[in-house]
């Protein structure tokens, strides 16, 4: 779908990169010429990531840190600035989440999801924006969110607060920092199977298979259908979007919008049924 050196000029800042989404994306956008700092907590999958890449030809290095840190940012920042010579794109990916009932909820559970996710976010790009202000430089921040940081979602309200105060970031940047040329996109996935939100999010097979057969597609998503989309944001021909949100969900956010969208699960013969009572 893309040249090869699509992203040969980007430099980018991936948290959360060992795993999931985030690896499917450092991968992609290093195929397309970038080079890639990755940066999470745990070192084993990050030099897992980082070797792919280079086995690929392509370029990769990292640092272990923990974004609810903004030391522990700085740190990650500054050698990303050592082994690269300079950042230009950040992609806010890290994240934590679980399913859980909220008046079990414990302050540190709700803290450690708004921790990783919206402070994480905010050390991140508060982080790479000063340098680029500073240098007068231009930057790209691309934010990962869920389809439900617009409407919300039970069972997963730290996460729900937290993406949706992402996007809230994501829109309040866009118009404060684009004198400075830094211009922000997110994109909000629905359901892409990955080891570390499968576990959480859909700890039997029972799971699986309900979220699966209410899914308007009745499939997930597939890791190169965002990474494509991801590419294509952080590629000149996406210049002129800034602020946007896109939902890349099949549809399923949508599903619940519909007065009569429950009717998709109508069968057929109560469907011709219908019809013949109206045509009499
Ligand atoms: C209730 C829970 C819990 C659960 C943890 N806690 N899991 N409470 N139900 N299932 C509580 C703990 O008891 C503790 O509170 C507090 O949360 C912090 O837990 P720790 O394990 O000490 O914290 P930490 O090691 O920092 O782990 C953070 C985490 C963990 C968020 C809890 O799950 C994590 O590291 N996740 C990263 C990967 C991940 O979540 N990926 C999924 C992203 S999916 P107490 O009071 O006991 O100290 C996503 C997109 C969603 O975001 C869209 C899908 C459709």
């Amino acid at each position: 779908m893309f040249a090869n050196n699509l992203l040969a000029d980007r430099t980018v800042f991936l948290t959360g990169g060992g795993t999931g989404l985030g690896r499917s994306m450092a991968l992609h956008f290093a195929e397309l010429g970038a080079r890639i700092f990755l940066f999470a907590r745990r070192e084993p999958p990050l030099r897992e990531t980082a070797e792919e890449i280079r086995r690929r030809g392509g370029q990769a290095a990292y640092a272990t840190g923990d974004v609810r840190h903004p030391e522990a940012v700085e740190a990650g920042v500054e050698a990303a600035w050592r082994v690269w010579g300079r950042v230009d794109t950040l992609v806010n990916n890290a994240a934590g989440n679980f399913i859980a009932r909220t008046e079990t909820l414990s302050a540190n559970a709700f803290a450690a999801v708004v921790g990783i996710v919206l402070h994480g976010s905010f050390h991140c790009t508060q982080a790479l924006g000063r340098r680029w202000i500073a240098a007068g430089e231009p930057g790209i921040v691309l934010n990962i969110l869920t389809s439900y940081a617009e409407t919300g979602s039970a069972y997963v309200v730290p996460s729900a607060c937290a993406k949706a105060g992402v996007l809230a970031m994501t829109r309040s940047l866009a118009i404060e920092w684009a004198p400075y040329r830094i211009r922000f996109h997110a994109i909000a996935p629905g359901p892409f199977p990955t080891e570390g939100a499968w576990s959480r999010l859909m700890p039997t097979p029972e799971f699986e298979e309900r979220a699966r057969n209410s899914h308007p597609l009745k499939r997930f998503g597939r890791h190169e259908e965002l990474t494509h989309l991801a590419a294509y944001l952080l590629s000149p021909m996406a210049e002129y979007l800034n602020g946007e949100c896109i939902i890349l969900d099949g549809g399923l956010w949508l599903r619940g919008a519909g007065q009569f969208n429950h009717l998709a699960e109508l069968p057929a013969a109560v469907w011709q049924q219908l019809e013949a009572v109206r045509k009499k």
